[in-house]
Parts: structure tokens; sequence; C-alpha cells
């Protein structure tokens, strides 16, 4: 619903935000990452574009499963290296991860990520109403993590879906988890990652539940008294223990090439081990090189000599290489108008939840949600003009879409306040709005609206009917003989 806004609301906006230009000037990446490891997953193969995964090669039945459905007809092996090349690639991951690991298990600890993990719904919550919660994981290295998630303390098994991990540019890891719930008063879920024997618990309960719709609609319809009944939230919490184990050794390997707008792309290859690139192609040179411009200490710097070397020495590598480049640079443009151009526009609702718990902060919540790309900018305007808040923090949902929930603090607002939650997205010609006042939403006052006209109409109809009615009755009126006479 997009809503002409006063010409004073984008003068302040053009002021505040003077440089928005959505997707312009960023850099973006297609990649082919590889990556094995001790323990299991290994070896994993994906196809990502920036933070969202595209395609995820399943080794066991040897099939390439997209990560949401658009991409289906691109869904073979051909968004992959050729598998002559993939099975030296994995031989060489395979190889490279033990030699590393042989060579530094004694040196130095593995690299770990302190596991961010945060549980939040997928629609704002009604209670009642069907709901998925997720549970987004980051910082994870190494990608190894048992996930799951328990209610009311009870382990649960079923509703659970996983999307595996995406590999980011800075070489750490993300996983989702979702669980689809009809969210209760009571109930509390928690979302459990263990990495060997590291956990990190997020924990979620119904606190901020928006309005019901159904019992709106149903009083509304009745007798337009509107009762609140509530909702939503998420609520997070984290707790974290710490202990080293020695496995966190991972070796990825990474074909990408990066972008900005209609660009031609640029061309990279890179070894990775403990998130330290050891091994790079110089597509100038046309070698491999080694610990380079980046240092290695000296016992990976043997290893990563001798994988350089075997590279270098492998006959048709620099074809292959070309070869990659061109593919990387062909997929760019073939998947563009499913990237690139993606866009998806958001969903939005404004409410006032109920407190839950006593002493709490009342906030005003817009959740805005299901949109793509990530840059979003969320603001707070008071009575049509005053600039209260803005937020642009958008978080993945794992499937081609992101969330924003911005809260504002309500304490100390006059009865009389106006509140507009506005949406500037680039899947939007005009801002989308919604305004919050005290009293009836917009949506309420519709069916008010609706409902009156509807029972005015009902009056009028049944007064004029009845006059009319009467009035037949009087101009045929025929006194009963005797009826008012001797009154
Ligand atoms: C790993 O080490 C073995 C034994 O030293 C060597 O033969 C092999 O080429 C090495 N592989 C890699 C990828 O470094
Ligand atoms: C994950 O769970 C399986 C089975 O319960 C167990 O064998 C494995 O060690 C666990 N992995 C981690 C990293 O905790
Ligand atoms: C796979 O790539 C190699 C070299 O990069 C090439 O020799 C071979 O013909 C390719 N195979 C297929 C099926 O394209």
């Amino acid at each position: 619903m997009a809503v002409w806004i006063k010409w004073s609301f984008w003068i302040l906006m053009l002021k505040t935000f003077p440089l928005i230009a959505w997707g312009d000037e960023q850099d973006h990446s297609l990649k082919q990452v590889l990556f094995c490891q001790p323990q299991s997953p290994s070896p994993v193969l994906l196809k990502m574009f920036d933070e969202e995964q595209m395609f995820q090669y399943n080794f066991a039945d040897k099939s390439v499963v997209p990560r949401i459905p658009n991409l289906k007809k691109w869904a073979n092996q051909d968004v992959f290296s050729n598998s002559s090349d993939l099975a030296f690639d994995i031989q060489l991951c395979t190889e490279a991860m033990q030699n590393f690991t042989q060579a530094v298990v004694n040196i130095t600890p593995e690299t770990k990520g302190i596991l961010d993990i945060k549980v939040f719904t997928l629609h704002p919550l009604t209670i009642g109403k069907p709901n998925t919660l997720v549970c987004f994981i980051s910082n994870i290295i190494p990608p190894d993590l048992n996930i799951t998630w328990r209610k009311n303390g009870i382990l649960l098994t079923e509703g659970i879906s996983y999307t595996g991990y995406f590999a980011l540019s800075n070489i750490e890891y993300q996983t989702f988890s979702y669980l689809n719930i009809t969210p209760t008063y009571t109930d509390s879920y928690t979302c459990n990652a263990q990495e060997g024997s590291t956990t990190a618990v997020a924990y979620w309960v119904s606190e901020y539940p928006t309005p019901s719709e159904i019992l709106e609609n149903v009083l509304c319809y009745l007798a337009i008294a509107i009762g609140i009944v509530f909702l939503f939230l998420g609520l997070l919490f984290l707790f974290l223990t710490w202990k080293q184990h020695r496995n966190g050794f991972v070796v990825q390997e990474m074909i990408d090439c990066s972008f900005e707008n209609n660009e031609t792309a640029t061309f990279h290859y890179s070894l990775t081990f403990n998130r330290m690139t050891v091994v790079a192609y110089d597509a100038t040179r046309q070698k491999f090189t080694y610990c380079d411009p980046y240092p290695c200490i000296k016992q990976i710097y043997m290893v990563a000599a001798g994988i350089a070397k075997k590279l270098n020495n492998k006959p048709g590598i620099v074809t292959r290489m070309q070869q990659e480049k061109s593919k990387c640079q062909a997929q760019v443009k073939e998947f563009w108008e499913n990237t690139m151009e993606r866009r998806v526009q958001p969903s939005m609702k404004v409410f006032l939840p109920d407190i839950v718990h006593e002493g709490s902060i009342p906030h005003l919540v817009c959740h805005v949600w299901g949109f793509y790309p990530a840059d979003i900018v969320v603001l707070w305007l008071l009575n049509d003009t005053i600039l209260v808040k803005n937020y642009t923090n958008a978080v993945p949902v794992g499937d081609w879409t992101y969330q924003i929930v911005a809260l504002l603090d309500m304490r100390g607002s006059l009865p009389e306040n106006k509140y507009t939650c506005v949406v500037q997205h680039s899947s939007l010609q005009d801002p989308m709005t919604e305004d919050w006042s005290y009293g009836l939403t917009s949506n309420q006052i519709k069916k008010i609206s609706i409902a009156t006209v509807v029972f005015v109409l009902g009056l009028v109809t049944l007064i004029a009917g009845f006059v009319l009615w009467r009035n037949a009755k009087k101009s045929g009126y025929i006194p009963i003989p005797g009826y008012n006479e001797g009154n």
C-alpha cells in the first residue's frame, strides 16, 4: 500500500537520507565454494550469490538442490565446475586439509567463531495462528553444528527444517533452521546449536502479541467494541560455554567473480586454511601463488608451497582457470534477473503490543518482512514530520528474504500523537507507510466505516420502508364504522 506522503515528508527525507542509491556502487559476487574438514559435513559444495545460497550439491544422490524455487531451472551440474575438475578439487581439498592440520596441530589452535544465535518469528506473531520460528546462527567456524529445538524443555523432532551452510565472503559460515509452531501465551522454545562441547542457546517466548484480527472482526461486526488481544515478540538470550577441541581445521576453495553493476566481473581463485588465504591464482602471471601478500608461519608455508607447485604443474590448469573465469562471467549474466534484479516487496504491520511482562517498556512495533534485497530504511515519524528514529539493520531469513523489526519507545508519548512507520525499499516506487495513533487503526476505521455505512443504510431503509408503509396505510384508511364515533 503505497500512500502519498506530504511534501514535508519528502523534504525531511531528502535532508535525512540524501544519498540513498539502491544497489549501486556495491560489490557483488558469485562464488563456488568447496570446503572440507575432519568432521562431517565434508566435503560441502555450494553456489553463493553475495550472502545468499543459490545451490547446494548433494553428494549422496549427486543432485543439485536450489535454495528457492525461482532457481530450479538452473539446478543441474553445470552450475558447478565440471565433474573431472570437481573430483580433482575434492581430492586436493581433502589432502590439503590433512597436510595443513598435521603441520600445525601442535602449534596453533583451530580458528573458532563465537556463535551468534537469534530466534525470531517469520511473520508478526498472533497467538493461535501458525507461524514459523527462525533460528539464525552466524559467525560459525568450523561449520559443524548440531541444531536442536526444544519446546518447554522437551526435544522436538517434527516440523523442523534446515538450510545447510552459507559460505560468506569473510570465510565464515551461517545457517538457518525453521520450526513450525502455533504460538500460545505460555510455551517457550529454545534453539540449541552444539559444536563439540560448545553450546549456544537462544530462548523464545511470546511476549508482545499483535491484536487478534479474528476477534477484532467479530467484535467490530457485532458491536464495534474493540478488545485488544495480544501478541508478539522475539526474545533473545545467549548462553555460551567454551572449550577447545582440536578438529576445527577447515580448508575452503573459493572460485568466484566479483562485480559492480554491469561491469565485467573480476575472477578469483583462492584456497584458505583456518580463514587465512594460503594459495591464490594470479591471473596476470597465470601462476598460483602462496602466502602472498599475507605471510604464513613456516609450517603452513611448506604445505602451501607444495600445493601451489602441484597446481602450477598440473597440465591444462591455466586453460581451466580461463574456463572458470568465462563461466563465472557468463553466469553473472545468466542469473542477473534472479540475483541483481531480484526485488521482492516488503509486507508491514504496525501495532502496539500488549505488555505481558510487568514493568517492561511499552514499544510500538513496526514489523517489516519478506523483502529483497536487504538494503532498507525504516523510519518512525511523529505527527507527519518529525523524524523520531530510523532503522536499517535487516536480518536474513535464509530464503532470499529479509526482515526488520523497528521498535519505538512509547514512554512519555502523548495521547494525541500520531506515529507513522515509513518503509523505503528499492522494490517500491513510493515509500510504504502505515499510521498508528491511540484509539483506532486505519484498518479498524475502515471496518468500522463499512459497518457504519451498512448500519446506517439499513436504518435508513428501515425508516423509509416503515414511513412508506404507514403512509400507504394512511391513504387507504377507511374508518371502521362506529369505531371513531363515540369517543
Ligand atoms: C600432502 O602430503 C603428502 C605426503 O607428504 C603429499 O604426497 C601430498 O602431495 C600432499 N598433498 C597436498 C595437497 O598438499
Ligand atoms: C551431533 O549429534 C550426533 C548424534 O547425536 C553426534 O554423533 C555428533 O557427535 C554431534 N556432533 C557435534 C558436533 O556435537
Ligand atoms: C572438464 O574440464 C576439463 C579441463 O578443464 C576439460 O578437459 C574437459 O573436457 C571438461 N569436461 C567436460 C565434460 O566439459
